[in-house]
């Protein structure tokens, strides 16, 4: 049985990764995300049991994040597209519910032109963020959370 439950949680317009702007986000969909994880945790990764889920509303990735609390999930994987540099509802979901975050981005957020995307209002409510290693920041948003969740366990 799987010790950690992890859901890895997409926002706007990350329905569609692998086609959308390949330039800027890749050739590679999200399919190809448990193969990356089971490649970096190696036999750690029967420990983890991944759910993912893409939302392109605000309040239905709230509405999630709130059902991920109350099934126990261990920790999120999250990339809010956009609503990473505008949502303070989004913030405010992550600041109570409790729930260990990672936020990940395909992209490497600071080293685009426009300023709106330096900003985060996640990062204060989150472990730690990973941006710019294409589809791999998800797998290695994985591993870190379940490092951190291996070290933060009290059992
Ligand atoms: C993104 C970066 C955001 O600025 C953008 O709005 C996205 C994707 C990324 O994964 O690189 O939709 O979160």
């Amino acid at each position: 049985m799987a010790r950690y439950h992890i859901l890895v949680l997409n926002g706007p317009n990350l329905g569609h990764l692998g086609q959308r702007q390949p330039e800027i986000y890749g050739r590679q969909g999200m399919d190809a995300v448990p193969g990356l994880v089971r490649a970096l945790l190696g036999p750690q990764a029967d420990e983890v049991a991944l759910t993912f889920d893409q939302k392109n509303g605000e309040g239905q990735l709230i509405d999630r994040l709130e059902q991920a609390r109350a099934d126990g999930v261990h920790g999120v994987v999250l990339n809010a597209g956009a609503y990473t540099h505008t949502s303070l509802a989004l913030a405010d979901c992550l600041a109570w519910i409790g729930v260990p975050a990672v936020e990940v981005h395909v992209s490497n957020v600071w080293a685009r032109p426009e300023a709106v995307r330096h900003e985060s209002h996640m990062a204060r409510c989150v472990v730690g963020v990973i941006a710019g290693f294409g589809i791999d920041s998800y797998a290695l948003g994985v591993a870190a959370l379940v490092r951190h969740l291996h070290k933060t366990s009290t059992t």
